[in-house]
């Protein structure tokens, strides 16, 4: 019988460890799941959607007017066809718009629309004074208190700003690890 293809949705924020998601997207492409992925504006300056496209053999989705299918409204449509989301990484910025509701991009839009049947696994990842601001740490508070939201925590290591600490985006390997923990878990 036909194994059924589960439905992987990539988050990918402008942060330096982008580039690891590009390997992120072929563990799950390599074990049989479809994978599409969005971006923000930012994270489109880190890495090209052209790399996401080839790597999981979808179209990017980055903008949130432009309109594919008149008959589809696009944050709704890949909200719904999600059956695990996985942001990663995700920046400060976005962290920080998600846990306080805002919408004004694709990514943080679908994220909302994402029911709370649907997993969605969050990977911060950014520098360490960053990471250790009240707000930002009062942010992934309230982002724990939601039900369907996970967050896999930064490590401890070299960051990309040059000094070792805590703000290290976990190996490819670890957050697809988690990232099927998470799909056995939905509700
Ligand atoms: C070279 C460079 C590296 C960056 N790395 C990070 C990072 O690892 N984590 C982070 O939160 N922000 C990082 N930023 C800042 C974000 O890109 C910036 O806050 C941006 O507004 C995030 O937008 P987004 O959340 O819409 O993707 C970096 C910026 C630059 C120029």
């Amino acid at each position: 019988m036909k194994k059924i293809k589960k439905n992987i949705l990539i988050g990918v924020t402008g942060g330096i460890s982008s580039y690891k998601t590009c390997e992120l997207v072929r563990f799950f492409v390599k074990d049989g799941f479809s994978v599409k992925v969005m971006m923000t504006e930012s994270a489109v300056k880190f890495v090209s959607p052209l790399v996401f496209q080839n790597l999981s053999g979808n179209q990017v989705y980055t903008e949130m007017f432009q309109v594919l299918n008149a008959e589809t409204i696009q944050h709704i449509s890949l909200s719904q066809w999600a059956d695990l989301c996985v942001v990663a990484p995700l920046s400060a910025n976005s962290l920080s718009k998600i846990a306080n509701g805002i919408c004004d991009n694709l990514l943080t839009t679908v994220i909302c629309a994402i029911s709370n049947k649907t997993k969605v696994l969050f990977v911060p990842a950014m520098n360490e004074n960053m990471w250790k601001n009240p707000i930002i740490q009062r942010n992934v508070k309230i982002i724990k208190t939601i039900i369907h939201y996970t967050i896999l925590n930064p490590q401890k290591g070299e960051l990309a700003c040059g000094v070792y600490g805590e703000g290290r985006m976990p190996d490819p390997e670890d957050i697809f690890k988690q990232a099927k923990v998470s799909l056995k878990n939905n509700l």
